[in-house]
């Protein structure tokens, strides 16, 4: 397995995979790997001989009173995951290899970037979209796999992809939970004790939503409140958002006619955890 911290020695690395006629698969991190990103890795290795993956804490896609700086990190971990995987490559650039003093340019993706997380994070995705723009033309994957957890990144990705003909196949991987049902994330280690005993709430809420639907109710409201009284109730974690969408458009719900995306965010004192399910439609 190669580590490469530069734009140059990447694409080096790429030119001579692709002249051996050999597919790239990639997988974009942040690092502080975990059983999510390692599931995102092994679906790339099934459609592609050699898989990359990048590791970058990207400072565009963190507002000013984010976690940037208290982002987790730890490289050397990561690398021996990455290595247990079988990953090709690690790339592991610098914010100076990423990030020119004067940087202008950026992707935006209109309309599906101020819904849902974008409403409390303005400038986030555009952040995402941005780098992972970059992060395409510097690797050149015949595929890319990202999580179901980051569900509106997952179609804002897509957009992106489609809209700027990107020759890359988006695949998208189910979220990966721990026993208790939390979605694994990297931010799960900012909670205490308590708030990460309290944080399963998250995945009975989205199950309450999934068991009302299938016990066949088809308001949203009432689903959404279900949902709201849930975490109110049983945990101190304050709600930035329920939310109800076309999961392809992220336009306003056709429940039981179109899949339904249901994603939440929610506060546990400074952390700010997401997670989702979606209502399949009703054939
Ligand atoms: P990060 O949060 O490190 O996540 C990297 C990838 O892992 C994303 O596609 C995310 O959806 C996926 N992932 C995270 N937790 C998961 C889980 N529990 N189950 C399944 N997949 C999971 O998302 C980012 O980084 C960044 O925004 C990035 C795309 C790298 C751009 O900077």
């Amino acid at each position: 397995m190669k580590v490469i911290r530069t734009i140059s020695e990447m694409r080096n690395w790429v030119n001579a995979t692709r002249q051996k006629g050999k597919r790239i698969g990639f997988v974009p991190t942040m690092g502080f790997l975990h059983e999510g990103h390692l599931s995102l890795i092994r679906e790339a290795r099934k459609f592609a001989d050699q898989v990359v993956v990048s590791i970058y804490v990207n400072p565009t896609q963190f507002g000013p009173n984010e976690d940037f700086d208290r982002y987790p990190r730890d490289f050397q971990r990561d690398e021996r995951l990455c290595r247990q995987e079988e990953v090709s490559v690690v790339f592991y650039p610098t914010n100076d290899e990423m990030y020119s003093p004067f940087h202008k340019t950026y992707i935006i993706t209109e309309d599906l970037s101020g819904v849902l997380c974008g409403r409390s994070r303005p400038t986030h995705f555009r952040g995402v979209t941005t780098i992972v723009g970059k992060l395409f033309n510097i690797v050149q994957p015949d595929i890319a796999v990202f999580g179901q957890k980051d569900a509106q990144q997952a179609v804002i990705i897509k957009r992106m992809v489609a809209d700027l003909n990107f020759p890359v196949e988006i695949k998208v991987a189910p979220i990966v939970r721990e026993m208790d049902g939390l979605a694994m994330s990297s931010r799960n280690k900012y909670l205490t004790p308590q708030q990460r005993k309290e944080a399963t709430v998250l995945y009975r809420s989205l199950q309450l939503a999934e068991k009302e639907y299938a016990d066949g109710n088809t308001d949203i409201q009432s689903i959404k409140s279900k949902m709201r009284k849930l975490i109110e109730t049983e945990s101190s974690g304050k709600i930035d958002y329920i939310e109800a969408v076309d999961a392809e458009t992220l336009d306003a719900p056709q429940l039981g006619k179109r899949d339904t995306l249901v994603a939440l965010a929610v506060y546990f004192g400074n952390t700010r955890l997401i997670d989702n399910t979606i209502l399949k439609k009703q054939n």
